[in-house]
């Protein structure tokens, strides 16, 4: 995509057609969609971080991903698996030491970069439909340039999906002692699609398959990369459905820790 700004020295300009686009589709859906997910996503994302309660269910270990790990002194007990060495101030996220990454990763991401250029930028909202904005400067200045970290919050995103996965485990709890309950259920489905939407990500395919001269000299790497490769091509789903299991399994943690209903037990 280009404009006055960045044209191409010896690029044609555009033709003069006097519509702004000639699209007759509902090419303004998609980016409306997006909106409006996103924006509802968020808006329950930061009304339950700055919540500050429900996020414990002490009776299962059921700990909601919003709050893990839990690193402040305002910490409920037995919530915190890492220590609590941060104040519990209001403005202070529970899980602050993991939730700036999070953050990070999804906005740097290859995917949610297409989806919020389009739908929040305008920029442009579809193809073959005008840039909302006068001059397109890429990403080649801050603040954007900062989008080529996105490998390293990768690193983070994994050592935080271990995390998740730790949380997981320990939530196999119950007055008696092992337990099993439709929170288990819930909280290995996120755990799941988290690792499958985490080593999907662009980034990882490149660090497990990238700058290979031969694949036939590396095996292992060449059946990891087709494995990711597989689940790449199915990046922007895995997007969607993650900040879903995610939502869910924070509802559901919610809902038990505040005596809404009671969990379904399997065994003990
Ligand atoms: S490209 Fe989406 S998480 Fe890396």
């Amino acid at each position: 995509m280009t404009s006055t700004a960045t044209k191409p020295r010896g690029a044609l300009a555009r033709a003069a057609i006097a519509a702004k686009t000639l699209r007759t589709d509902r090419w303004w859906l998609p980016p409306l969609l997006t909106f409006i997910g996103l924006s509802a996503w968020v808006a329950y994302a930061t009304v339950r971080v700055f919540m500050h309660k429900w996020y414990w269910v002490d009776a299962y270990h059921y700990l909601t991903p919003f709050y893990s790990p839990c690193v402040t002194d305002r910490c409920v007990e037995g919530s915190s698996h890492f220590g609590s060495f941060l104040p519990g101030w209001w403005i202070i996220p529970d899980a602050a030491l993991t939730l700036p990454f999070l953050l990070l990763f999804r906005l740097t991401c290859y995917y949610y970069r297409k989806a919020y250029y389009r739908s929040f930028w305008l920029s442009p909202p579809a193809c073959a439909v005008p840039d909302g904005h006068q001059a397109y400067g890429g990403e080649t200045r801050f603040p954007l340039l900062g989008q080529n970290l996105h490998r390293y919050f990768f690193y983070a995103a994994a050592i935080i999906s271990l995390i998740n996965t730790w949380d997981a485990i320990v939530a196999f709890h119950s007055p008696e002692g092992f337990g099993f309950g439709l929170g288990n259920i819930v909280l290995l489905a996120n755990v799941v699609m988290l690792w499958a939407y985490t080593i999907s990500c662009h980034s990882c395919r490149h660090i497990i398959g990238g700058r290979l001269k031969h694949f036939s000299a590396h095996p292992v790497r060449y059946k990891a990369w087709t494995f990711v490769s597989m689940l790449n091509t199915r990046h922007m789903q895995l997007a969607w459905i993650t900040l879903g299991t995610l939502a869910l399994t924070d509802f559901y943690v919610m809902a038990l820790a505040a005596g809404w209903f009671n969990d379904l037990r399997f065994i003990n």
